[in-house]
């Protein structure tokens, strides 16, 4: 890895080893197809197309990428919701590719997967103190201090008033759910929690409390994130690295100020392009133009006998 974040090889994986915690390799993921005419008997599309991903402990690995690239379909094959085509999946060294059964059950408090419509992915008829506590009962897994208080603890660690662990889903708004699909994430004691668009169906505002949430949290717990997001200005807030997919393949990685100040690839270019607000370099022109319009105010209201002051840095 060199100081910009660029990845040289096969010599600074080694370097960065004891700092990965998952990696993929040649990932493949083909979906059948059913055939278009009358001649085709059908084939094979490839979502995934010899992926290889690292994730280290603690950070954040942002998978971007236009709809359709196979952001989804390679994170649920990190997260072993799927099964690969071809390709590996390490896990802290172990490769988890091939697991089933119990080994499959146990590598499930490793990694945790929060999804976009936190009500889809919570089942209606269950109270929240049955939702999050599921995750160690499928497991066969004690829950500590008991189910009561172990659900009242979590939702406090989410933002969620603890006396409201009896209520069903549909009693709470679309930010409340999502930290209630955050709390089940933690109940396992992730030290992967990949978050597919988890932010991105919600307002502006809840959006940005649950980001303060989800960074709290990594802090707190220092577990990593795979976090797959379209929104880049979510992405900035809070990404370490950014890996970039286009048509199944990755087209870049890099430390995010790297990518997104000097993206190398025509398509992370484009992909930048498309959202100017966000810009870096557009950004600090508008910083600096802003305060300079800030001192000249100041300025001017300070020294009200020289009125020309304001003009000159306006
Ligand atoms: N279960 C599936 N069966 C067939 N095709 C799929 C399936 N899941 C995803 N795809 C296709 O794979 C491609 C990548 O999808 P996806 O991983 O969901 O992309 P993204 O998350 O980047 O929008 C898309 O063309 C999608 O239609
Ligand atoms: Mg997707």
């Amino acid at each position: 890895m060199t100081a910009d974040g660029i990845s040289t090889g096969a010599t600074a994986t080694i370097a960065a080893s004891d700092a990965v915690l998952c990696r993929a390799t040649g990932l493949v993921k083909e979906f059948p197809t059913s055939g278009g005419g009358l001649l085709s008997r059908g084939g094979s599309f490839r979502a995934v197309d010899d992926v290889d991903l690292e994730i280290r402990r603690g950070e954040t690995l942002a998978l971007v990428g236009e709809s359709g690239s196979g952001k989804s379909t390679a994170a649920r094959l990190v997260a072993r919701l799927m099964e690969p085509t071809s390709g590996t999946i390490e896990f802290e060294g172990r490769d988890v590719t091939s697991l089933r059964g119990r080994d499959l059950h146990a590598f499930r408090s490793d990694v945790q997967v929060i999804f976009q419509d936190p009500f889809s992915s919570l089942n209606p008829k269950h109270t929240v103190e049955r939702l999050v506590t599921a995750p160690l009962r499928y497991q066969n897994r004690k829950v500590p201090g008991g189910v009561r208080d172990f659900t009242r603890q979590l939702m406090e660690r989410v933002g969620l008033n603890p006396d409201h662990s009896d209520r069903y889903p549909s009693q709470f708004s679309g930010g409340q759910a999502q930290r209630i699909g955050i709390a089940r994430a933690l109940a396992v004691g992730p030290k992967l929690v990949v978050c597919d668009e988890a932010v991105s169906a919600l307002d502006v505002s809840v959006q940005a409390q649950v980001i303060n949430l989800l960074t709290t949290l990594q802090r707190d717990e220092g577990f990593a994130y795979l976090f797959i997001a379209h929104d880049l200005a979510v992405v900035r807030q809070i990404a370490t690295r950014i890996s970039v997919m286009s048509r199944g393949a990755i087209v870049e990685t890099g430390d995010r100020d790297r990518v997104f100040e000097s993206p190398q690839h025509e398509y992370t270019r484009t992909l930048l392009a498309a959202v100017p607000r966000i810009n870096p370099e557009w950004d600090r022109r508008r910083r600096a133009a802003e305060k300079a319009r800030r001192e000249a105010a100041r300025t001017a209201a300070s020294d009200p006998a020289r009125p020309d002051t304001a003009t000159e840095a306006s």
